[in-house]
């Protein structure tokens, strides 16, 4: 039986490693991870994370052929492949600081499988990595092997969060790069192997490892870049009485552009998009492409400009100031469908709005009031490293309160702010709200998913990313 191990029990590693024991019953699975916490979840009935259809999945194979354990060396051992689907967040301090991804995590994990093993295997980087790492993890596995072999590939991950199952069992590809030697080909070909279990073989497609890793980067990055651009346009939609959502249809409806990934947002958040974007462009200047360095920078920064951009229209349309002002946040997961508050834009916002001395009632239905508070008190990139590693105790807000009920939230509210495009918030009672507000009243739809001409005629003042302006938000225009 192939034995499989993945180092790494995260929003990747747990998923995955799910769908290859469900589809492969041939084939042993087993996660690990330094974090006992989120071993303990992964082998309970609360999961650590929230992913729809991911609970069933997990039931079906766990302690079958699917095995979660903090024994790490012990099944690294063992194994035939090893994954490894470790953080590699943003770097923090020293060179490329604030841009270089920090492979710490990754380096201690390829150590430890060049200690530990006794048998040939095969590396797999599952984590998103800079381009040539592979290079770097072979002089690793290399320099203590003990006459054992190792074979590296990159296999990415192109799993969406709220989608991961649905994702995983059907994806548009599956990468694999190896080197192109007669032994990096049979470990391609044995990882194929897996994946020929359920995914057609026209959709795995094998490269050279550089491909690959740099095809992982690229995906998000372009991804992204759409995000920002219909996002730039927004904008312009605003100053010119143009509506963001029929700009996209008709773009999108050319063949070539496509509709999906065109939402008008508050800004994109996740775990990746900003820290692989980030990665690009430190792997753009040290190959001494300072023009494609800032060409890409540039979605990072229009993701900036939208969320600063949000809380601007809010401040100015309330007079000018929230000061002592009740906001409701509606929504802090960074998307629907997932727990996951990584780089939310909820963070920025509500640290914009608590800024100006706002009072924020926030409620998200995934999300605990513990998270939210570390969120909100932790430092910029603090969140992507191992848990033990974070900041453990919430720091107590004053202006801040976290409710278990959208009307709780926005009772007594001057405004409400709709971050998160929760399927529930289009269901609201939102005449009870109004009821129950501060008059007048606002809501500010960072996701666009209310239906704006219902709400005018309740008597709401609504502001709606990139469609035409509300007169009253129109008339206290600021610059922004
Ligand atoms: P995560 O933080 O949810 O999980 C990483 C896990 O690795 C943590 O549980 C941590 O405790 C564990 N870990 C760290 N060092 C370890 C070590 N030395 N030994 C054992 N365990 C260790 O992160 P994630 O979201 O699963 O992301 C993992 C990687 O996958 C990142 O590189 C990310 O860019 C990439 N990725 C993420 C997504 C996503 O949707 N989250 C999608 C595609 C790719
Ligand atoms: C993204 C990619 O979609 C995955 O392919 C990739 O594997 C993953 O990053 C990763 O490498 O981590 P994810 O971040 O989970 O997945 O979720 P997305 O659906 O891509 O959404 C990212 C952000 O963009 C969210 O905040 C979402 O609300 C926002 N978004 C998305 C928009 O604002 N508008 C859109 O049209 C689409």
């Amino acid at each position: 039986m192939v034995k499989i191990c993945c180092i790494g029990a995260g929003y990747v590693g747990g998923p995955t490693m799910a769908m290859i024991a469900l589809k492969c019953p041939d084939i042993q699975v087993v996660v690990v991870d330094i974090s006992k916490p989120r071993i303990a979840a992964w082998n309970s009935d609360e999961l650590p994370i929230y992913e729809p259809g991911l609970d069933e999945v997990v039931k079906a194979c766990r302690d079958k052929n699917l095995f979660f354990s903090t024994e790490v060396e012990k099944h690294v051992a063992e194994a035939d492949i090893v994954f490894v689907s470790v953080n590699t967040p943003t770097k923090t301090r020293g060179l490329g600081a604030g841009k270089a991804a920090d492979l710490t995590y990754w380096e201690s994990a390829a150590r430890m499988i060049a200690d530990v093993s006794k048998s040939d295997k095969i590396v797999v980087e599952k984590s998103t990595v800079p381009v040539k790492t592979a290079e770097a993890i072979e002089k690793i596995l290399t320099h203590n092997n003990n006459g054992i072999h190792f074979q590296i590939l990159s296999n990415p991950e192109f799993l969406a969060e709220g989608t991961a199952i649905e994702d995983l069992a059907k994806p548009d590809r599956v990468l694999i790069g190896g080197r192109e030697t007669p032994e990096g080909q049979k470990a391609v070909a044995a990882l194929k192997a897996v994946y020929a279990h359920w995914v057609p073989e026209d959709r795995i497609l094998t490269t050279n490892l550089w491909s690959a890793e740099l095809s992982k980067l690229a995906a998000n990055a372009f991804l992204a870049q759409r995000i920002s651009s219909i996002n730039a346009m927004s904008a312009l939609c605003e100053s010119t009485g143009a509506n963001v959502s029929e700009v996209a249809y008709a773009i999108g409806k050319d063949s070539r552009i496509g509709p999906k990934f065109l939402n008008a947002s508050v800004g994109f958040g996740g775990s990746c998009f900003q820290k692989d974007i980030l990665n690009l462009v430190y792997i753009c200047e040290c190959n001494g492409l300072p023009d494609v360095a800032h060409y890409w920078k540039q979605v990072v920064q229009i993701n900036d400009y939208q969320k600063t951009r949000f809380v601007k229209r809010v401040v100015s349309s309330m007079f000018n100031t929230v000061s002592g002002k009740k906001i409701a946040i509606l929504g802090f997961a960074f998307k629907k469908d997932t727990g996951d508050t990584r780089e939310t834009p909820a963070i920025d916002v509500c640290h914009g709005l608590l800024g100006d001395k706002a009072l924020l009632s926030i409620y998200d239905p995934q999300v605990t009031e513990d998270q939210i508070k570390r969120d909100l008190a932790m430092n910029k990139f603090d969140w992507d490293h191992p848990q033990h590693l974070q900041p453990q105790s919430p720091t107590a807000f004053k202006q801040v309160s976290v409710v278990w009920d959208a009307y709780e939230a926005t009772k007594d509210a001057h405004g409400i702010c709709i971050i998160t495009e929760w399927e529930e918030f289009k269901k609201l009672d939102y005449q009870r709200i109004y009821d129950n507000m501060q008059k007048p009243a606002f809501i500010f739809d960072g996701r666009n998913v209310l239906n704006v001409e219902a709400l005018r005629k309740i008597g709401f003042i609504v502001y709606s990313i990139g469609k035409p302006l509300d007169p009253w938000v129109k008339d206290l225009q600021v610059s922004i």
